[in-house]
């Protein structure tokens, strides 16, 4: 068990929990002396302890907070209510009972179902706050809500201005990763949505556990990220005692698919059917990793479901560990992953294109190698030769992913003997990789050193668990070259940029969004009408090379056309043809992008 939890509460409340774990991490910067590590599995079972004590509650308003409160408290005692609101504006209250018993007291005395036909009723931890007419509880308590509009994603007008005014690059790097890391309501509704599948799922599949991975607890996810979710069955080792003479009978599947196939497609028809909240659910059955993919409509998660990759959980648990070895891990890859978005390397949708998982190994990697004082991270061999009993963890197909779990056990020397600051690191990424030999060599974190490439696949990241794989066989020959074009750009910006501060592009500003771009979209708003308009509507046919004026007229022109209800057909079906200028290219990116 680890430090901090010897001196704690099993049922810490997570404000203090989440202050000693960012004391933890700066601690790690200055000093090595306080080492309070909260391994993976207990900072999930609590979240997950969170979860099981929580409801989500749909209600008119953030006013509704009093009337909810003074309603709920009659029955249970609350720990705190969040507030967050999805894109369709509706509002909800995700209350956190002080025990999982209040929770279901409150179920039982105060929960109700529609009374229509065309309904079959269902309970899962999603409800909401009948109106009633007449006189209303009301909480005389001077309790606040702990969180308003919790799930907001950062205003990113508001965050480019802020990274003007900083002071230094690594100010930038810091200010991007505090902004755009995934909140404490966010990993809530995570632990949440699994929960809702567990407590669905639980008559039909005996045992179940839900489980979120992938950078939803990784400590690298960022607001709005995808939901990675893993079904896993749990027996231990009593309900499968053999001297337990009373054995349930069990249905064994017949047929063409994999067992797992026809489960994962019976649970994508179960959740278009009766999972409140989910929604364009679609199962991927023939992939490597089947997987059902759906939204889920009140939190507003994309979530992507799978059963028994427990490897991935582990993979999981092995980047949060990268992660807490030192302070500038997270802010580093917060900074890299965000520039492969802005330049296009990485997309929303999968392809023949890099994604974050193996970016964030390239940067794990690169934090391998030994700089001026040593290395900052240790090679994941050495993580696997520290490991001890309490360390042995074989996933499905018999994978051994053993390694050191508790970084409390990890000798100083091992880690951050380099002391550049965020800034040079991120120059120093770009410098490295723009000299790598991405033809010969490939990228392994197991050794911390580039091994010889075991094929010809353009890009060649080694899969640290299971080592004959490699996570970018789906890269393709032009994604590998855009890669390195756009990494020997960022090292030539970088490099420009640090010795010249404060241009309009200075330094992150101009690898994650260009001033040409920003002020574009800038231009894009019209007025107050708090949407974009599409760039196909602003430009002609017989337009080349439109300057930022010729935008800027024709959006005038545009907001004028708007504002009197013009419909002007033969204008809006103009559309202008862009020659290679860079004016053409930003469009192009935000308008794939879907910005607009
Ligand atoms: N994973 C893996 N092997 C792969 C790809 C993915 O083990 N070849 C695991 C990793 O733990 C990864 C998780 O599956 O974190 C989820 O994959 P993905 O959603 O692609 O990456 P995320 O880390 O979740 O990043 P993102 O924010 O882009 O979703
Ligand atoms: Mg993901």
């Amino acid at each position: 068990m680890s430090v901090l939890f010897q001196t704690g509460k099993l049922h810490l409340p997570i404000r203090h929990f989440r202050n000693k774990f960012i004391k933890f991490q700066s601690l790690k910067c200055s000093s090595d002396a306080a080492k309070k590590f909260v391994v993976f599995d207990e900072v999930n079972a609590l979240r997950r302890a969170q979860a099981q004590r929580s409801l989500v509650v749909q209600v008119s308003s953030e006013s509704s907070f009093k009337e909810l409160y003074g309603y709920c408290s009659k029955y249970a005692t609350i720990s705190d209510i969040h507030h967050y609101k999805n894109t369709s504006g509706e509002h909800f209250m995700l209350i956190e009972f002080e025990n999982e018993e209040n929770l279901t007291n409150i179920l039982q005395q105060c929960s109700s179902h529609q009374k229509d036909l065309d309904v079959m009723p269902i309970q899962s931890p999603f409800l909401w706050f009948r109106a009633v007419v007449g006189s209303k509880e009301s909480a005389n308590s001077s309790k606040e809500l702990a969180i308003k509009d919790g799930n907001c994603c950062v205003d990113e007008d508001l965050l480019l201005e802020e990274l003007a005014k900083c002071e230094t690059v690594s100010d930038q790097i810091m200010l991007l990763y505090q902004r755009t890391m995934l909140n404490d309501i966010g990993i809530r509704l995570r632990f949440m949505v699994a929960r809702q599948m567990e407590m669905i799922f639980q008559s039909l599949y005996s045992n179940i556990v839900v489980q979120p991975f992938g950078s939803s607890v990784n400590g690298f996810g960022k607001m709005g990220c995808d939901l990675d979710l893993v079904l896993t069955n749990v027996l231990t080792k009593e309900m499968t005692s053999a001297s337990r003479r009373l054995v349930y009978q069990d249905k064994k599947y017949e047929g063409r698919r994999t067992p797992w196939q026809r489960h994962l497609e019976l649970i994508a028809h179960l959740l278009q059917l009766r999972a409140p909240g989910a929604s364009r659910v679609q199962a991927i059955l023939n992939a490597r990793v089947p997987i059902v993919k759906y939204s889920h409509d009140l939190t507003d998660l994309d979530c992507d479901l799978c059963y028994n990759n427990t490897s991935g959980v582990y993979m999981s648990e092995l980047l949060w560990l990268y992660g807490s070895v030192d302070a500038r891990v997270r802010p580093l890859t917060f900074a890299v992953r965000r520039w492969a978005r802005a330049v296009g390397i990485t997309q929303p949708h999968p392809g023949r294109w890099v994604t974050n998982f193996p970016l964030t190994l390239m940067v794990l990697f690169f934090l391998q190698q030994t700089r001026s004082g040593g290395a900052i991270l240790p090679s994941f061999k050495y993580l696997v030769n520290k490991s001890g009993r309490e360390d042995i963890r074989i996933a499905e197909e018999n994978l051994n992913c053993t390694f050191l779990r508790d970084l409390n056990k990890l000798p100083a020397s091992a880690f951050g003997q380099n002391t550049d600051k965020l800034e040079t690191l991120l120059f120093q990424f770009f410098e490295f990789y723009s000299q790598f030999d991405f033809q010969e060599r490939a990228i392994s974190i197991n050794e911390g050193t580039s091994i010889r490439k075991p094929n010809a696949s353009p890009l060649y990241i080694v899969n640290p668990l299971e080592q004959a794989m490699n996570v970018s066989r789906n890269v393709s020959y032009e994604e590998c070259e855009r890669l390195k074009l756009e990494i020997r750009n960022a090292a030539w910006h970088l490099e420009t940029s640090l010795d010249n501060k404060k241009g309009d592009d200075w330094g992150l500003l101009g690898l994650i969004e260009k001033k040409t771009a920003r002020g574009l979209k800038q231009l894009l708003r019209l007025g107050n009408l708090q949407r974009l308009v599409s760039v196909k509507d602003l430009f002609k046919d017989d337009e080349n090379e439109p300057s930022t004026e010729g935008i800027k007229s024709k959006l005038q022109k545009f907001g004028k056309n708007k504002s009197t209800e013009k419909t002007d057909s033969d204008e809006k079906s103009e559309k202008v043809k862009f020659k290679n200028s860079q004016i053409a290219k930003e469009v192009f990116r935000i308008r794939r992008d879907k910005i607009l």
